[in-house]
C-alpha cells in the first residue's frame, strides 16, 4: 500500500516536471553516450528511464532501433514529438522499472542515463542484463554518486555499480566530479559515474 502511494508520488512528480515547458534535460544527447556510441553499428536499443527522449532520438538518428521506457507518460509524450520532429520513430513503453522484464538476448545496447530507482530495482535490472544484451552487446551508463549514507542508496558510487553488473566485463569506468549543462536541471558540477560494460561472457541457453 505504502509502496504503491509512493511510487504513484514519484510518477506524479516526473510528470509535473515534465509538463514545465521546454525540454528539462534539453534535446541534446547526454555527453557520455555521445562519446560511447561512436564507432557502434547500430543495433536493437533499450533506453531506460528515457524521459523526453533527447538521448533515444540521437540513437534513433544513428539508425538504432529504440525503445524507450519510463513510467512517466507526459515525458514519453514529449519524447515521440520530439522524434516527429527529426522524423525518425522510436518506440516508448510506459512502465514502471520495478516491473519491467529485459527480455533474453534481446538488446545490442542498453541505455542507463540518470536512471537512479530504489537500489533493489536496480540490483534486479542488473542480475538480468547478462541474458538480455546479446553476446557483445553493450551497457552505457551515467548517473549521479551521493555518498550520503541513506539507508536506500539510488546514487552508489562506481565501485558498487561495476560489482553489481558481474558478470558483465567493464571496459570503462569514471567517477567525477563534471560539468554537466543539460537543460534546466543538470547545471553545474556534479560528481556522476559513467560505466561502459560489455557481454563478453557466453550466455546460456534459454530456459
Ligand atoms: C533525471 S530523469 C532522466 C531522464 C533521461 N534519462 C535523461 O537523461 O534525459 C529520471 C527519469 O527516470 C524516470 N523514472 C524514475 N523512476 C522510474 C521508475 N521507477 N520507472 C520508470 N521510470 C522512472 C523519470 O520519469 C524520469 O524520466
Amino acid at each position: 500500500m505504502a509502496d504503491a502511494a509512493n511510487r504513484s508520488g514519484r510518477r506524479q512528480f516526473w510528470d509535473s516536471r515534465f509538463s514545465e515547458p521546454g525540454y528539462a534535460y534539453g534535446e541534446q544527447p547526454n555527453d557520455f553516450l555521445r562519446e560511447s556510441c561512436q564507432g557502434l553499428a547500430p543495433g536493437d536499443a533499450l533506453s531506460l528511464c528515457e524521459g523526453e527522449g533527447r538521448n533515444a532520438v540521437y540513437l534513433a538518428r544513428r539508425g538504432f532501433r529504440v525503445t524507450a521506457i519510463d513510467f512517466s507518460e507526459v515525458g514519453l509524450a514529449k519524447a515521440r514529438a520530439l522524434a516527429a520532429r527529426h522524423q525518425v520513430e522510436i518506440t516508448t513503453v510506459v512502465v514502471d522499472l520495478a516491473d519491467f522484464d529485459l527480455g533474453y538476448a534481446r538488446w545490442d545496447l542498453v541505455l542507463s542515463i540518470f536512471a537512479q530507482p530504489a537500489s533493489a530495482v536496480r540490483q534486479r535490472l542488473y542480475r538480468q542484463l547478462h541474458q538480455a544484451l546479446r553476446p557483445n552487446g553493450k551497457l552505457v551508463l551515467e548517473c549521479k554518486v551521493e555518498t550520503d549514507g541513506a539507508a536506500d542508496n539510488r546514487y552508489p558510487g562506481a565501485q558498487i555499480l561495476c560489482d553489481e553488473l558481474s558478470p558483465l566485463s567493464i571496459s570503462l569506468v569514471r567517477e567525477q566530479e563534471r560539468e554537466l549543462n543539460e537543460g534546466r536541471y543538470h547545471l553545474g558540477m556534479k560528481r556522476t559515474a559513467q560505466i561502459l560494460a560489455v557481454n563478453a561472457a557466453p550466455v546460456a541457453a534459454a530456459p
